[in-house]
């Protein structure tokens, strides 16, 4: 039996936290060039492999959480106020519910994503890590990053990782109730590290991340190989951003997505995320980089592609890919 996120919670909070006036906190977006695909504990989102990511810089979600004017909880996304029943809404009074305890304080919680919506990018992440950070300013909590990391993996698993900038590493953890399962930051810059995000299909996805990885591992065989193929990876992946080696961490995350990709095609019945357009832009990848241009993909749960590539050959991706706006090349490092 699971433990809950309750009672994880009740362990490391004040008894009652304190009712609050004002907080706001922002967070980045980030994209796993190791990726989390299958969980080991699904109440907590506590992963089968640890994962490694780059986050967004100014791309992702600034959360305000102050008082209710109304006497009622108020959920607001990008300007627009949520119905009760909306999924966005429930799932942040959930989130909050969980810390707030018996304090009866409504409050209103303003969300604003700035990810271009062009780059199609799911918005979980970055969400409820400026959440969990808005929260713990709003209630006084002062926890330390590891438990911010740690409480955000609950909302959802790559939050664990949108709690910092730069690089980040997830470690999977062995405890049961997962407080070693927390991200912790990489103390590397790289100021020539590009991301281009490529949109390449529209409409919302069929099967989100959380059932689909679920999917996966009950159903796919060839699922086994995963957990040692992403510790390995991992492992070349630090080693490749130590040495500031694009090549390897290009080919290495390149390699690990198609896997992941791999095990949810296998899986029954199959998942594919890709569109006839994903497709097309992959190949397109593979002809620049056959001129030469180091240029590498990496996809998650959906069509899109995110491009990995040096500022030293921005020219030639931006001319190969000319939908790609100024907007969707990110310079994490400034
Ligand atoms: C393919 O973090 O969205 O993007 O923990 O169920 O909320 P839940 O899943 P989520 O899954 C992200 C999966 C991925 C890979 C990654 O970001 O590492």
């Amino acid at each position: 039996m699971s433990i809950t996120k309750q009672t994880v919670i009740n362990t490391y909070l004040p008894d009652q936290p304190l009712p609050g006036t004002h907080a706001e906190a922002f967070a980045p977006s980030n994209i796993a060039l190791c990726k989390y695909w299958g969980k080991r504990d699904v109440e907590l989102n506590l992963p089968i492999n640890g994962s490694l990511s780059i986050s967004l810089g100014e791309l992702g979600s600034r959360t305000e959480i102050t008082e209710s004017e109304t006497g009622a909880d108020q959920v607001y996304l990008n300007h627009e106020l949520q119905a009760e029943d909306n999924s966005f809404a429930r799932k942040v009074i959930a989130f909050i519910n969980l810390f707030r305890g018996e304090l009866n304080q409504p409050v209103c919680v303003k969300t604003i994503n700035n990810i271009p919506t062009a780059a199609g990018l799911a918005s979980s992440a970055s969400g409820f890590a400026a959440l969990t950070l808005a929260i713990n300013d709003f209630y006084n909590l002062g926890l330390s990053d590891d438990k911010l990391s740690a409480f955000a993996r609950m909302g959802s698993g790559s939050a664990s990782r949108s709690i910092y900038q730069g690089f980040v590493e997830w470690h999977k953890g062995v405890r049961d109730d997962g407080m070693d399962s927390c991200a912790e930051r990489l103390d590397i810059t790289w100021p020539g590290f590009r991301i281009g995000l490529l949109k390449v299909a529209t409409g919302a996805k069929k099967v989100d991340s959380r059932s689909g990885m679920q999917r996966t591992v009950e159903s796919a065989d060839l699922y086994q190989s995963w957990p040692q193929q992403a510790a390995n990876d991992l492992a070349t992946i630090k080693r490749a951003i130590a040495d500031r080696d694009l090549e390897l961490l290009g080919q290495t995350a390149e390699q690990n997505a198609l896997s992941m990709h791999a095990t949810m095609i296998a899986s029954w019945p199959p998942l594919l995320y890709w569109q006839p357009e994903s497709v097309a832009a992959m190949h397109r990848v593979w002809e620049l980089r056959a001129l030469g241009v180091p240029v590498y993909l990496t996809m998650d749960a959906g069509p899109n592609l995110k491009l990995l590539f040096h500022s030293e050959y921005e020219a030639q991706v931006r001319n190969a890919f000319p939908e790609l706006l100024d907007l969707d090349i990110v310079a994490p490092f400034g």
